[in-house]
């Protein structure tokens, strides 16, 4: 087994202690099945005009098809769809089954989320071992003004910091 350079552990620790919000990027894969992976890597961008970015592993399984898609939603995940975030975050477990998501216009959007932001892409910056994807947003909404976010912390999911 290779084990992980201790340099990029230390770095990854680092990282890891930076507190984020969780979401999960839904599209359709080239079968044109729903599929999603739970990233915490986004951003807002821009206001004027309306932009955000996520990073996108250069080795993950998804990465071909979320080069070659126009569209994708990000949602913001709450405290209750712990479940949905680490069944995403599985590798090469990327499929979304029909009672979790929602058909809509700008694409698949997952039930019991915070809110969702639907982009097309804009412009994929490669930088180093990840690529840099930055969108348009197309649309948004807020589902719930009550719900409390997943979080993520030191390398766990949390509901909150304690
Ligand atoms: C909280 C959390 C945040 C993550 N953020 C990202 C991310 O921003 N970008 C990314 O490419 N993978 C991210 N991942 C990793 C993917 O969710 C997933 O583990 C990985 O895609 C699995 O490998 P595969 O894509 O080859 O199947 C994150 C995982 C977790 C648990």
């Amino acid at each position: 087994m290779k084990s992980e350079n201790p340099q990029n552990r230390n770095l990854r620790d680092i990282f890891g202690k930076f507190a984020t919000g969780v979401c999960a990027i839904s599209f359709y894969g080239k079968d044109k099945k729903p599929r999603g992976i739970t990233v915490n890597s986004f951003a807002s961008v821009s206001l004027n005009p309306p932009l955000t970015l996520w990073c996108i592993d250069n080795s993950s399984d998804v990465y071909e098809e979320i080069i070659d898609k126009d569209k994708y939603i990000f949602n913001f995940l709450s405290e209750d769809q712990l479940g949905i975030a680490k069944l995403l975050s599985m590798k090469s477990n990327h499929s979304l089954d029909g009672e979790e998501f929602i058909d809509h216009e700008f694409g698949l959007i997952l039930k019991n989320s915070l809110g969702w932001i639907a982009c097309s892409r804009k412009e994929i910056i490669p930088s180093g071992d990840h690529s840099i994807i930055i969108g348009n947003v197309d649309n948004f909404e807020i589902l719930s003004k009550n719900k409390k976010p997943l979080l993520f912390w030191s390398g766990e999911f949390k509901n909150k910091i304690s």
